[in-house]
């Protein structure tokens, strides 16, 4: 088994990166499945952070009242689902490169049907991608696409990395941003949409999520929150970045993207299945932004 500790995943925002796996671990078990990612669970099984951690929904407590692995765990459930259609849709439109943006524990380039000739670049800090191949490697994964992986603190100049690993320019992309701006500093996250502007072709696309405005307190004494604190140490208002966010949908309209702005209960009624709203909800201020740049 990997040594978690020295890596990362258990420090920080790095064990938000075994929270989602968990939470994908419980989904796939879900007989109302909207995802499944048969290697979550060996992650969370693999660090000493995670591992008395619940991988499937007859292990946790209270079930889907729990706010934490029932609630939110959902709602990864959801965006995972979705964010998994986002990209399978890019690539059938031809898109052949994906950038994974603070890819944590995301399997894609191993559970997706990727089209012959497919890459995904996946970016992450070096000791959270690190811990993620101990244990693929130990499970002798193979990838469905050409899989790179680049070790890069995305608040730095990541571009160069991404390029020097045979990112090509001259070709559409799908970028992803999937539970990652919410812990980046407001400049990071506009230099961040700004990368990404400067690396597109006309037909790239772009999904990533936000969070508007500021939540009340009423919000942040939410069970979610609470919970995820107190039985997984994980304390999310904590690492929310707490500045004010900037309109990263805008500021890619500025620059020829066009934009849809969705809340999760859209896809959840889509579906059928996921959270609704609650009163004082921690996911009401979520939005999920899909972008795509038509013509300069
Ligand atoms: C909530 S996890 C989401 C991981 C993955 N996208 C998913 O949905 O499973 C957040 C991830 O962002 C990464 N991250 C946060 N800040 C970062 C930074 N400055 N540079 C690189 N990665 C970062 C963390 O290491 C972590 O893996």
């Amino acid at each position: 088994m990997p040594t978690a500790q020295r890596t990362g995943v258990e420090d920080g925002v790095g064990l938000t990166a075994l929270m989602v796996a968990a939470a994908r671990a419980i989904e796939t078990h879900r007989p109302d499945s909207l995802a499944s990612d048969t290697f979550a669970e060996y992650f969370v099984r693999a660090s000493r952070a995670s591992t008395a951690w619940p991988t499937r929904p007859e292990e946790v407590p209270y079930g889907d009242a729990n706010p934490l692995w029932g609630r939110l765990g959902r709602y990864f459930g959801l965006r995972t689902r979705v964010l998994d259609d986002f990209l399978t849709d890019s690539a059938r439109a031809g898109i052949r490169q994906v950038v994974l943006l603070g890819a944590g524990l995301d399997t894609r380039a191993f559970r997706l049907d990727w089209p012959q000739g497919q890459t995904v670049y996946e970016i992450d800090r070096d000791g959270v991608l690190a811990f993620k191949h101990g244990v693929l490697d130990g499970l002798a994964a193979t990838p469905t696409a050409t899989r790179r992986p680049i070790a890069a603190d995305l608040r730095d100049d990541w571009a160069r990395s991404l390029v020097n690993a045979g990112f090509d320019r001259t070709a559409p992309t799908a970028w992803l941003a999937e539970g990652l701006l919410l812990y980046l500093p407001s400049a990071a996250e506009q230099r961040l949409i700004h990368i990404v502007d400067d690396l597109s072709v006309d037909g790239s696309t772009l999904a990533f999520e936000v969070k508007l405005g500021t939540e009340s307190p009423e919000v942040r004494a939410n069970p979610v929150y609470t919970t995820t604190k107190q039985q997984i140490g994980v304390d999310l208002l904590a690492l929310f970045d707490r500045e004010p966010r900037p309109d990263s949908a805008g500021s890619l309209e500025a620059r020829g993207w066009s934009t849809a702005i969705h809340t999760p209960f859209d896809f959840a009624r889509h579906h059928g299945r996921g959270p609704l709203p609650e009163p004082n909800d921690t996911l009401a201020s979520n939005r999920w932004v899909f972008a795509k740049l038509d013509k300069r």
